[in-house]
C-alpha cells in the first residue's frame, strides 16, 4: 500500500481585508498518498494557490494542521520548514519566481548546490534536465531574456532537479501552447514514482482529466471527482 505523504486536518484559511473576512478554505480534510498524481480545479479565486501554499508549508493556515510524512508542522519554525522543503517539497509557482540575476542554468543549479552537490555535478544534472524541457539553447539566458513559456519550463526544471517526494505545481502549463504543455505533462508522468506525489492546479480540463483523480474547490470546500 502507498504511504500517506500529506494530510490536512480541519484546515481553514481566512483573509481579512478592509474589515471584510474572506473564508477561502473551510475546514478542509484531505489525505494524499505517495505515487498519486492529483489535479486541483476550481474557479479563479476559489483557493487553489492558497491550498498549494499551505501544503508547501509556505503559508500558515488560520486553523487546522498540516502533516507531511506523518509529522505535524503546526508548531514548527521557519527553519524546520525550510529544511523539509529543501529536501522533500518543490513548488512551481503560478507566476514563476526565477531569480532574475541568475541565468536559466544557474536557477536550476541552485537547489542542488544548496543540497550540497558539487558545482560540476549540479551543472551536468541541470543541463540534462533543461535539455529535457527543450531549453538547451537558452541555458545562458537571464529570465528577462526568456519568453513566458520558457521561464515556466525553467521553473519546472528547477522544481524537479532535487527529485523531491512532493511536487506542487500551480498552473504549470498556463503560459504554454498545447504541444509544450503536453510535453511538460509527459515529464510529470515520467517522474511519477511510487515514492512521489504530484499535485497540480489547472484550469485546463484536458490536463486535469489525466490525473489519477481530481479534486475540486468550490465555496471553500474540497471534493473528490472521479
Ligand atoms: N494575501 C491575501 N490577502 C487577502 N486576500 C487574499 C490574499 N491572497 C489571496 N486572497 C484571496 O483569496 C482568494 C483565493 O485566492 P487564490 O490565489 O488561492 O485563488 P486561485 O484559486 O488560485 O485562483 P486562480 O485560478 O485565479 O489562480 C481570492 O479571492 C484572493 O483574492
Ligand atoms: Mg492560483
Amino acid at each position: 500500500m502507498n504511504k500517506q505523504i500529506i494530510k490536512l486536518s480541519k484546515i481553514s484559511k481566512k483573509f481579512i481585508k478592509n474589515n471584510n473576512t474572506l473564508n477561502v478554505l473551510k475546514n478542509i480534510n484531505l489525505a494524499i498518498n505517495s505515487g498519486e498524481l492529483v489535479s486541483i480545479t476550481g474557479p479563479s479565486g476559489s483557493g487553489k494557490s492558497t491550498l498549494l501554499h499551505i501544503i508547501a508549508l509556505l503559508d500558515q493556515p488560520t486553523s487546522g494542521e498540516v502533516f507531511f510524512k506523518n509529522k505535524s508542522f503546526s508548531k514548527s519554525n521557519d527553519e524546520e520548514k525550510d529544511l523539509v522543503r529543501k529536501k522533500g517539497i518543490s513548488i512551481i509557482y503560478q507566476h514563476n519566481n526565477l531569480l532574475s540575476d541568475f541565468t536559466a542554468l544557474e536557477n536550476v543549479m541552485i537547489p542542488l548546490l544548496n543540497n550540497g552537490f558539487s558545482w560540476s555535478e549540479s551543472k551536468q544534472e541541470s543541463m540534462k534536465l533543461l535539455n529535457s524541457v527543450n531549453l538547451s539553447k537558452r541555458i545562458n539566458h537571464f529570465p528577462n531574456e526568456l519568453s513566458g513559456g520558457e521561464q515556466q519550463r525553467v521553473a519546472v526544471a528547477r522544481a524537479l532537479i532535487t527529485k523531491p517526494d512532493l511536487i506542487l505545481a500551480d498552473e504549470p502549463t498556463g503560459s504554454l501552447d498545447r504541444k509544450t504543455a503536453n510535453e511538460i505533462f509527459s515529464l510529470f508522468l515520467k517522474i511519477k514514482t511510487k515514492n512521489r506525489a504530484i499535485i497540480y492546479a489547472t484550469h485546463n480540463r484536458e490536463l486535469s482529466n489525466r490525473a489519477d483523480y481530481k479534486l475540486n474547490i468550490l465555496d471553500g470546500n474540497i471534493s473528490r471527482k472521479k
